[in-house]
């Protein structure tokens, strides 16, 4: 059942601290804070390049893991969502990793394009929520998340649990890549095992959102805006919000702006920055003043000192915990998340079962 929620969503969005903080443990040795995934069939010091491959919020996921593993792990990897990647006929190198990120495990694309990559000699490893999945059946090894049953249509604890995934995933090829030592382990397991506190802490603070969503319910049209791991964040949450309250949004890179979507910012059209204050945050203030200076309204997502910095012009302010890099696309998720389900509430819109969509996407 829903709980004390009204609707799945919702009750979803608050059982994060929860799913999180158990499917860190089932990865995580906490006696230790060592890093403890389950064998895999992939020498990440060895790898050449890792393709994640998936459909809509769960490639997100995956897009906010590029940075994670180029970053930490020196590892390059490549993105794509699966309707465009099973046919565009990729060239794939020896000795890749294909890496399918999946809900449900049954998405029709995402499973064709695994079975292109196995197809082209790519280990193939997995990172689902329903073990007994077709995904899940045809990949070398899974990864599975502990996010219990999904129902609301709009992934919310999926998601973060498939984020929380790859960044143990990207932290054990950096380790095996000789690029993260035994005190740095402890230290990145340490500031994971902190998420599901910090997600509480952002939790309280749905009162304020729930206020923000309100004036947000009236726009025609949404910019989300961020850059780094925040850039997939804002794709993220343009499509959470498009998804539930039919409110037309777009993401796009913060630096993107001057390259064309600044033509649509006007007193209308309110925008949502996030920016962190630790991930090239001069650079997005620099492209909020610029959405200001046209009249736009800037909701500002951000931490205590990114919001003493830069908050003082912006038309709403959220703050979420100071993170790291590692962290804070964790963090950031839920006032996404809540900023969405709030404009939808205030729409009247169906939350859990919105117009034309469903759950699993088994056609092309
Ligand atoms: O079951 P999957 O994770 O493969 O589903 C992928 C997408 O269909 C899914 O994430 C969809 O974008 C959500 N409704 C977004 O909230």
């Amino acid at each position: 059942g829903k709980g004390n929620h009204r609707h799945f969503m919702a009750k979803e969005i608050f059982e994060q601290p929860e799913v999180i903080g158990h499917t860190l443990t089932e990865y995580i040795d906490t006696m230790d804070n060592r890093l403890a995934l389950p064998s895999l069939p992939v020498d990440f010091s060895t790898l050449s390049r890792v393709t994640i491959v998936a459909c809509g919020t769960a490639s997100y996921a995956g897009h906010v893991a590029k940075y994670w593993f180029e970053q930490l792990a020196r590892l390059p990897v490549e993105i794509d969502i699966a309707s465009e990647f099973r046919y565009r006929e990729a060239p794939m190198p020896a000795n890749g990793l294909a890496v399918f990120v999946s809900q449900s495990g049954e998405t029709a694309d995402t499973l064709a394009a695994l079975r292109y990559c196995r197809e082209q000699g790519q280990k193939i490893l997995s990172i689902v929520n329903v073990t007994e999945s077709s995904i899940a059946r045809e990949s070398d090894a899974i990864v599975p998340t502990y996010a219990g049953p999904e129902i609301g249509v709009a992934s919310t604890k999926a998601f973060t649990c498939q984020l929380t995934v790859l960044a143990l995933l990207a932290l054990e090829a950096a380790k095996a890549r000789g690029h993260l030592n035994k005190a740095e382990e402890r230290l990145s397991v340490r500031r994971l095992m902190e998420v599901p506190r910090l997600m509480s802490d952002v939790l309280a603070h749905d009162d304020l959102i729930q206020a923000i969503a309100h004036n947000l319910s009236k726009a025609r049209d949404v910019l989300y805006l961020g850059r780094g791991p925040m850039y997939p964040m804002a794709l993220e949450g343009a499509l959470k919000l498009k998804e539930i309250s039919y409110i037309h949004a777009e993401g796009y890179a913060a630096g993107e702006l001057k390259h064309g979507p600044v033509a649509l910012v006007d007193e209308n059209v309110p925008v949502v920055v996030i920016a962190p204050s630790t991930v090239l945050f001069d650079k997005t203030v620099s492209n909020m003043q610029v959405v200001m200076a046209r009249g736009g309204r800037v909701i500002l997502i951000s931490d205590k000192k990114g919001i003493g910095a830069a908050g003082k012009d912006a038309v709403a302010v959220i703050e979420v915990p100071e993170c790291d890099r590692l962290t804070a696309p964790l963090i950031y998720s839920l006032p996404v998340q809540l900023l969405a389900y709030h404009t939808a509430l205030a729409k009247g819109t169906d939350v859990d079962q919105p117009r034309n969509l469903a759950k699993s996407v088994t056609v092309e």
